[in-house]
């Protein structure tokens, strides 16, 4: 029997990427078939993003277009799923009649039964929250893989509920992935070739597994993916400052093979806004967070998430912020405008009153402060030589492959007979703000 074809498209963060994964691996043990081309494909999904209001619109964007495909292939099936459909299920079935199939993130499990209600022309759909799936020993399909790095999902949902964020209320509950699946799977992409993971969760410091007498938190956890080989590199996101923990810096600095690498998201320079955004530590706590983490990983890079404007936030707030970069010369960022999120407790209790002109000049100011910390950290890194894992051949030249160091940078080099899932010694020669340039020294590394 010819096998259904499908295609998926995943909007959002690393975390919706590793949960589409989930979904090919669901579908392809249920005879479906992945194409890249949405052309061909009998079913197409979108796995949707909330973050912030241009995510969303970005997505219905998409659908009106997918509307359009419909109308010219009415046996096409269109499924959302993730975040959006979470959030908006009623919207989704009543505006978009082109949607046919709703699905939470918790009920991936079930794709194929709301698949044939969808064929059988009834309206599928499910967006129940769960507090134990964790998908945990469901291996991911690695449909758009590089071959060279993974990610692995090793807990769900999130309990911090920061005022401005939608997570909690699209993900639900905090649950924690059994460790020896987790473990199972890194050891099986080392097998496959991989040679780095990055451990994913909403906040991966409150990870926790009980099981009879034993307790695995975060630090355990990461020290026995680490032990796995030397050749495997790891890596993890995200850290909430107020749970980075010393344990954990310590267990990073004794181990060469986990990355002197840490995204550890301010939001904002300012304690009054932090306190408003829940985040649960002052300016002054995280400055000692960083000064901790530098004292026992001197070469840490450390980069951070921003938002501007949010709510009530004052020039001396805004100041703040950018007085905090300059302190932590953050060496990346991901820097965004405050999107006021529905239910959220901003929404609730704040008002959303920095004017739109002031929130993009702000993060303008944000933005270009951002690019010059960006291009002096790389300055500095100039004449140092670092170990690069090769991960594939650059995009501007073929001849030249693209790595990273340990730091998370991206390092360009010429390829010589390097191919990626090496690790190359490279020396530093040049740069621009987003990346080093450099030469292979040599291959005993
Ligand atoms: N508006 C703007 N940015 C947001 N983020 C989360 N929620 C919002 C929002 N409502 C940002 C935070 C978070 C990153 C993933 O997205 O900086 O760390
Ligand atoms: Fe990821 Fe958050 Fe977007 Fe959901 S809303 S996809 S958890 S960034």
């Amino acid at each position: 029997m010819e096998k259904k074809k499908f295609y998926i498209e995943t909007y959002g963060c690393q975390m919706n990427f590793s949960d589409s994964e989930i979904v090919v691996s669901v579908l392809k043990d249920n005879d479906f078939e992945i194409t890249k081309d949405p052309k061909e494909a009998e079913l197409i999904f979108i796995n949707t993003c909330s973050i912030r209001d241009n995510a969303e619109q970005r997505v219905w964007k998409r659908l009106r277009e997918l509307k359009s495909l419909k109308k010219k292939k009415p046996e096409l099936r269109i499924g959302v799923i993730g975040c959006m459909a979470e959030r908006l299920k009623q919207q989704l079935m009543e505006e978009e009649k082109a949607v046919d199939l709703i699905a939470g993130p918790d009920v991936y499990r079930h794709l194929p039964d709301l698949i044939s209600m969808a064929e059988a022309g009834q309206k599928a759909a499910n967006v129940l929250l769960s507090e134990e799936e964790t998908y945990a020993e469901i291996s991911p399909v690695r449909y758009a893989s590089n071959q060279v790095t993974a990610f692995i999902s090793i807990m769900r949902g999130c309990e911090n509920f920061c005022a401005y964020c939608v997570v909690p209320f699209t993900r639900g509950k905090e649950r924690s992935r059994n460790p020896e699946t987790i473990l199972k799977e890194a050891t099986k992409l080392l097998e496959e070739g991989y040679r780095e993971v990055t451990l994913l969760g909403q906040n991966v410091n409150s990870y926790h597994w009980e099981k009879g007498n034993g307790i695995t938190g975060f630090p355990q956890l990461l020290e026995k993916i680490a032990s796995i080989n030397p050749l495997l590199r790891v890596r993890f996101a995200t850290s909430h400052p107020k749970d980075i923990s010393d344990q954990l810096l310590q267990v990073i600095s004794k181990h060469e093979n986990i990355c002197n690498a840490i995204h550890l998201p301010v939001q904002s320079g300012s304690s009054r806004i932090l306190k408003l955004m829940n985040r649960k530590y002052t300016r002054e706590w995280y400055m000692d967070r960083i000064r901790t983490i530098k004292k026992y990983i001197p070469d840490c890079a450390i980069s951070t998430d921003i938002i501007s404007g949010f709510c009530t936030e004052t020039e001396v707030d805004h100041k703040d912020t950018l007085s905090m970069m300059k302190w932590a010369e953050y060496d990346y960022a991901f820097m965004f405008k405050y999107s006021e999120r529905p239910d959220t407790l901003a929404a609730k209790n704040l008002k959303d009153d920095v004017p739109e002109k002031v929130k993009s000049e702000r993060l303008q100011e944000i933005i270009e402060l951002q690019q010059q910390l960006s291009f002096e950290s790389n300055k500095r890194d100039i004449d140092k030589v670092f170990k690069v894992l090769a991960e594939s051949t650059s995009r501007r030249s073929k001849n030249h492959l693209s790595g990273r160091n340990s730091q998370n940078k991206v390092v360009v080099f010429p390829k010589l007979a390097y191919k990626p899932g090496d690790y190359v010694k490279v020396r530093i020669t040049d740069c621009t703000p987003a990346t080093l340039i450099g030469k292979a020294v040599d291959s005993d590394i």
